[in-house]
């Protein structure tokens, strides 16, 4: 498609990449963690459904284990909307499943292949922030339709933050270098949106490890801007997470029936 055919980004239909292809180590022992349980459903399907719940989102392509690609795509199939839709759908929301790499990135760079030619908008969410509220999924959609290239929900922080010197030997106490001003700092969260054009360029360009994509725009020399975050966003990565996910969904069952 020419520069001059291409859709622009408030014109174009919207799709999610979920990288869900980590051991979740830090997790304890199991089994991967997008497909570790809440409330009974996979962490995965809670957090495709999250996104599916965006009238923007019209694809989601799930990057699985680089060996669960079946079964992570048998386990779409089963959570299908009631009244049962065509194998590949959630209603009015496709869905791919493709196989992950050995890194985020690289899981995020597979799912980026995978992409139709006529998605112009991009989100990329983690897996493993399953209780992601809808609206704020629609306020980074919407400040991609707005004209940024790359959009980060953000949070300010509660702790202050310090740069420490890393230990010599582990346990060992790590000398403070620096104490950023706290009233600047947010912690960032997903789903991250883009233009296409801007996280493929990214993803070709930047081959040093990073932990979110956003941070690959940075490093072309565009702005990424941050929209309000939300608390329910959160990343599950430690057992106690799980716990306050457990509680999160037991307040929504209780106020909205969820
Ligand atoms: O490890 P971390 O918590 O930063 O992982 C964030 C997300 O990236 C998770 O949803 C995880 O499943 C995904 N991931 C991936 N492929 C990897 C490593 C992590 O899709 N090789």
């Amino acid at each position: 498609m020419s520069d001059e055919s291409r859709p622009t980004p408030a014109q174009t239909p919207v799709a999610a990449v979920i990288p869900a292809a980590g051991r979740g180590v830090r997790l304890g022992p199991g089994a991967p963690k997008a497909l570790r349980a809440l409330s009974g459903t996979p962490m995965l399907i809670h957090a495709v459904r999250a996104l599916a719940a965006s009238r923007h989102v019209s694809l989601v392509i799930v990057v699985a284990p680089p060996d669960g690609a079946a079964e992570v795509k048998s386990l779409l199939d089963a959570h299908a909307l009631p009244g049962g839709t065509p194998s590949g759908s959630w209603g009015r929301t496709d869905f791919l499943v493709v196989p992950g790499g050995e890194s985020r990135q690289e899981s995020v760079r597979l799912g980026l292949d995978a992409l139709p030619p006529q998605y112009g908008v991009v989100l990329v969410h983690d897996a493993a922030r399953p209780l992601v509220p809808v609206d704020t999924v629609d306020a980074v959609v919407e400040a991609v339709r707005d004209g940024a290239p790359a959009v980060v929900p953000a949070l300010p922080l509660a702790d202050t933050v310090k740069e420490v010197e890393p230990a010599a030997a582990a346990g060992d106490p790590e000398p403070v270098v620096a104490t950023p001003e706290r009233s600047r700092l947010r912690a960032v969260q997903t789903p991250q949106g883009f233009d296409r054009a801007t996280l493929v360029r990214a993803h070709e360009t930047v081959t040093e490890n990073v932990t979110d994509d956003a941070s690959m725009v940075e490093q072309l020399g565009l702005t990424v801007v941050a929209v309000p975050g939300h608390e329910e966003a959160f990343k599950v990565t430690r057992p106690l997470d799980l716990v306050l996910a457990e509680a999160v969904l037991a307040r929504r069952r209780l106020t909205d029936g969820f």
